[in-house]
């Protein structure tokens, strides 16, 4: 054999530049071994110059055997390349993976509390009969919580109500306070509607008062209904009404019991009880009532020989107990879910 044209065999070489690719870990090491072969003074490179020293017909021979180890060797790089920048994206993609099997932190539905239930179906059941439904505030002045309402300073009717005192005077100097129960909201909302005049008024109520029937904070919704000629009657009726559409029955009995409040002559108690159920046959109190005293019609900026109606307060935690079989007002404010997941 003479001097050979060619340095080494090009098939060790492709196997060579393949193993060396192979090896070959990142972008920047596969550049390299690339430079190795096909670089200016590659090996591949080294050979086309050499094909200068040929005569032209092995030159043509030997010029497309290395064009063959040139395009093996090409393919086996492109495809390395290839292979890195896979795995490159695939090392990213775990890096950045969420992993969708995880419980998400998520947001619990909520659900409405029993009392604001209770509120709920009230403004409903007396929407439907055609009652306005007022909002009024919780700070009061003496004015509309008492006087107004047919309580004279010092009469033992205040002292009914154990009140919250608040610091701050109303424009007759008088300490103001957290009214005790909603019907101040009868002389706000008469004073500025014109009869007939039909409305509820829920809302919050206070007074020094804690055990398991009282809360220092409760509910109660106010009913006013004032025109020429509305009755005694008609509160019955209304009010009757009320309860079955409330309990979702029509096995209940009301009655009357005569009662005193400033505010009403004559007043009554009303008294519910259920044809069936775990209460069945006890009479159960669920509002105090009456006709509006005529002292209270004038207050309201009405003439009480012309105007005349009724109006009633009951507590929506005792409407509350009652619907569900409650026999703990405190259960209400403990914020225990256990509790509360039972109405929702
Ligand atoms: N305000 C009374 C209370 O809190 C309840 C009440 C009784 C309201 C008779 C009325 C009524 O409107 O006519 O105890």
């Amino acid at each position: 054999m003479g001097e050979p044209t060619i340095p080494m065999n090009l098939d060790e070489l492709v196997v060579q530049a393949q193993a060396d690719f192979a090896a070959a870990a990142d972008a920047a090491a596969l550049e390299n071994a690339k430079a190795k072969y096909l670089g200016k003074t590659g090996q591949i490179t080294e050979q086309m110059k050499g094909l200068g020293r040929l005569a032209p017909e092995e030159r043509k021979a030997q010029g497309a055997v290395i064009n063959v180890a040139k395009e093996k060797i090409e393919a086996a790089l492109n495809a390395r390349r290839d292979k890195l920048a896979d795995d490159q994206l695939q090392v990213r993609l775990n890096a950045e993976a969420i992993d969708v099997t995880l419980p998400g932190r998520g947001r619990g539905m909520g659900g409405i509390h029993p009392v604001m239930r209770t509120w709920q179906r009230i403004e409903e059941i007396f929407g439907s009969i055609g009652f306005d439904v007022a909002d009024g505030p919780e700070i009061e002045t003496d004015w509309t919580n008492f006087s107004a309402l047919n309580s004279p300073e010092n009469h033992p009717a205040r002292s009914m109500q154990d009140t919250f005192y608040i610091d701050g005077k109303d424009t007759q100097g008088k300490q103001l306070l957290l009214r005790t129960h909603t019907s101040p909201m009868q002389v706000r909302y008469a004073r500025m509607h014109k009869p007939p005049i039909k409305v509820i008024a829920p809302g919050r109520t206070y007074r020094v008062d804690s055990d398991a029937t009282h809360s220092p904070m409760f509910h109660q919704v106010e009913g006013l209904w004032i025109a020429e000629d509305i009755s005694f009657a008609d509160l019955k009726g209304v009010y009757l009404n009320f309860v079955k559409a409330f309990f979702e029955t029509e096995d209940l009995q009301v009655r009357f019991r005569p009662s005193y409040f400033p505010f009403t002559e004559p007043s009554a108690e009303i008294d519910i009880a259920f044809g069936s159920g775990p209460l069945k046959g006890r009479w159960l109190e669920v509002s105090g009532a009456g006709q509006v005293h005529p002292t209270v019609v004038r207050n309201m900026g009405l003439d009480p020989t012309q105007y005349i109606g009724f109006a009633f307060g009951s507590g929506l935690e005792r409407l509350t107990m009652l619907r569900y079989g409650i026999n703990d007002l405190r259960l209400f404010y403990e914020g225990d879910l256990r509790f509360l997941k039972q109405f929702n």
